[in-house]
């Protein structure tokens, strides 16, 4: 198999279409946890613009573990109660941060990171992980941002089903 990326187009919410369709082929007919990770943090990482870092961590039961991504070496385990990880994984809820230098408790594994966000993965009720993107510019995702990589991290979930 060769992947050839198309380069996205046209306003923000038609390229995150795109890069979905990309995810859904990329992801089709293969069910493994970490193959999908690593490869959908490639296409993410090099889809779209100004990222420093793109990955997944795993809870382990008792801590998140880094998983497959690409980027700088990265912090290996997280605690629920510690940075954005810890936050999007026990409030269940995607957090969008404009200014991590902002955001208590934050975890800086790479300097150049200004801004992140973090997507919680659950399976139902079960916590499976976080979907993790940092950017070295402030500010650098917007809802429809956040709309668009919440519509990839399902598409990850549904191809673990
Ligand atoms: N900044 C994250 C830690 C993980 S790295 O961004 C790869 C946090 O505060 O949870």
């Amino acid at each position: 198999m060769s992947f050839s990326a198309i380069p996205l187009a046209g306003s923000k919410p038609d390229q995150y279409a795109q890069l979905l369709e990309q995810a859904r082929a990329l992801l089709h007919d293969e069910r493994d946890r970490i193959a999908n990770a690593a490869n959908l943090s490639a296409l993410v990482y090099h889809a779209l613009p100004d990222l420093n870092w793109v990955g997944f961590y795993f809870y382990d039961g008792t801590e998140l573990v880094v998983g497959p991504f690409q980027g700088l070496p990265a912090c290996v385990r997280i605690p629920l109660d510690k940075g954005v990880c810890g936050a999007a994984a026990s409030t269940r809820q995607t957090q969008r941060v404009e200014d991590v230098h902002a955001f208590p408790g934050h975890i800086a594994c790479d300097s150049a990171s200004r801004s992140e966000l973090v997507v919680p993965l659950y399976q139902g009720d079960a916590l499976l992980g976080v979907f993790n993107l940092d950017s070295p510019i402030p500010a650098r995702f917007s809802v429809e941002d956040q709309q668009g990589l919440e519509a990839i991290a399902r598409a990850f979930l549904e191809s673990l089903q």
